[in-house]
């Protein structure tokens, strides 16, 4: 099964250049991001603390595909709350078998896209590409802003560059599995490329390593 892992920070431009990806070549794609965002807002929907290590370990488990329907969890409440539980090593363990799972028999039997934090370092250190996807800070900010005004939620850019701050070192500075480029990762720095040119320089990686 050919596999592609794309991890990177917060909105970077990874899901989107990972969905294009995987329409292109006709692969499956995985949001890993979704998976623990559904764990995180189920706790925080109960009153439940996201940072509870027990509580997140049971729900991490109970975790089924339905949930990750949920309506809410696109949104910053989501975020913060999956950057908490993802902190947990429990949390971790439990949710390695249903990404590990999806990697290798991806529904449509083709090749799988996986994106996250820790896909080519962790989930899948053996996938045929990897690619690091980053952006400065600022960049990834206004990004962040745009999409938020974009769906009439507002948002100072303050305040999202101080979520953004916060969420990002928690991402880096956990012990389990933190935000890192993959050994042999692909650097792909975003903060001067639109979505176009980002996918363009992605299609041409792996063109020279004979996937697409
Ligand atoms: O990609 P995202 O913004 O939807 O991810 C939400 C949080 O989930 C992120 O801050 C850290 C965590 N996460 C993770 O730890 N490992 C992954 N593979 C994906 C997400």
């Amino acid at each position: 099964m050919t596999i592609i892992a794309i991890d990177g920070p917060a909105a970077a431009g990874k899901g989107t250049l990972a969905r294009r990806l995987a329409a292109a070549l006709g692969f499956d794609y995985l949001d890993t991001g979704l998976i623990y965002r559904a764990v995180g807002m189920g706790l925080a929907r109960a009153g439940q603390d996201p940072a509870d290590p027990a509580l997140a370990e049971a729900a991490a488990r109970a975790l089924t595909p339905e949930a990750l329907g949920a309506g809410d969890l696109r949104g910053d409440d989501a975020a913060q709350a999956a950057s908490k539980v993802a902190a947990i090593p429990g949390v971790r363990a439990a949710l390695l078998d249903f990404q590990r799972r999806f990697a290798a028999h991806p529904p449509g039997g083709r090749g799988a896209v996986l994106d996250g934090r820790d896909i080519g370092t962790v989930v899948c250190p053996a996938a045929e590409v990897k690619m690091f996807v980053d952006a400065s800070v600022e960049k990834r900010a206004e990004r962040r802003l745009k999409e938020l005004q974009a769906a009439g939620r507002g948002g100072i850019y303050a305040d999202v560059l101080a979520d953004m701050k916060e969420r990002d070192d928690r991402d880096r500075n956990r012990s389990v599995a933190p935000l890192k480029p993959a050994e042999g990762a692909l650097l792909l720095d975003t903060s001067d490329l639109d979505a176009d040119q980002a996918f363009a320089a992605a299609l041409s990686h792996l063109r020279e390593k004979g996937i697409a």
